[in-house]
């Protein structure tokens, strides 16, 4: 029997899973194992598309998404569009923890934040604004739908804790080159994220703009409510919606990179699945089992 279990996206997600193992063994909330799992990408500077040196928005600020829900109780905070501070998850986990609310966004966030003594800090670093100077000439110099690389890796985490707790947890910059005030998936319930004991949970990474359509997540855990198993919940919400938007999605779409959907899932056995629409979305996963961490492909629907 599995006592816990913790998958994250993407490689970067591996940092994330040996924290989050390490803590989930010694017996700890899967809610702080997924905030520590988290905030140790937001931290590392080296990751470019979440927290610190992340992706700058079109007037090169860097502007954070980020979530948590508590399975047990349906329980979200989450914040969005926050400027200058590293570890957006913390203030969602004090949203979560400390407001009726559930959302908080931009400046109000910020103050919260500040009220209880999170420190300020410089999310820009010289990668980040280089890549930002590059990606600006190129958006300059393209006549029409230019192609903008990079775009928006989110970090997923979804854990099973050993009292049978199911946690989810997002952060990222969001979309290169967004909007100011832009919000993806990534702190939206259904849509970015969701945890439910009674069924289990789900993340998502890609094109936020198209995941929330489909209320991805949401869409995921409730197919496990049903009786499916993770692999085949992912497979059929990621195929369903992508059959749904096909005609639009060349069309409607500015660049290759915002069609790109994956996701991630766990339920209350520890069971993880994945699926993608493309075929460069690697994952990471550890269960007591083995305790061992594996970076596994996720399958490309068809
Ligand atoms: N999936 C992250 C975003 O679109 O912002």
């Amino acid at each position: 029997m599995v006592r816990w279990a913790i998958a994250a996206t993407w490689p970067f997600g591996q940092m994330a899973v040996e924290v989050g193992s390490r803590l989930l063994a010694s017996g700890v909330m899967g809610i702080d194992a997924v905030e520590e799992a988290v905030r140790a990408v937001e931290l590392d500077p080296s990751i470019d598309s979440v927290g610190v040196g992340g992706i700058p928005n079109i007037e090169g600020e860097v502007q954070l998404d980020a979530a948590l829900m508590r399975g047990r109780d349906l329980a979200v905070g989450a914040v969005a569009g926050v400027k200058g501070f590293s570890s957006p998850v913390g203030i969602a986990r004090l949203v979560l923890e400390k407001t009726p609310h559930h959302l908080l966004v931009g400046e109000g966030a910020e103050r919260y934040a500040d009220a209880h003594g999170l420190e300020r800090s410089q999310l820009l670093t010289q990668s980040s604004l280089e890549a930002w100077q590059k990606r600006r000439e190129q958006l300059a110099q393209a006549s029409s739908s230019p192609e903008v690389p990079g775009s928006h890796d989110t970090i997923g985490v979804v854990a099973l804790d050993q009292r049978g707790g199911i946690t989810a947890g997002t952060s990222t910059s969001g979309l290169a080159m967004k909007l100011p005030g832009r919000v993806g998936d990534s702190p939206l319930v259904g849509s970015g994220f969701y945890a439910d004991d009674l069924a289990g949970a789900a993340v998502a990474t890609g094109c936020g703009e198209l995941i929330m359509r489909g209320c991805l997540s949401y869409a995921i855990v409730d197919l496990m409510r049903s009786g499916a198993s993770p692999q085949e919940a992912c497979g059929d919400a990621l195929g369903g919606l992508v059959r749904r938007l096909e005609k639009d999605l060349p069309v409607r779409s500015a660049t290759e990179d915002m069609t790109k959907m994956a996701v991630l899932a766990i339920d209350g056995e520890g069971n993880v699945g994945a699926a993608a629409n493309h075929a460069e979305f690697d994952y990471a996963y550890c269960t007591s089992k083995e305790g061992k961490l594996h970076l596994v492909r996720a399958s490309i629907i068809n």
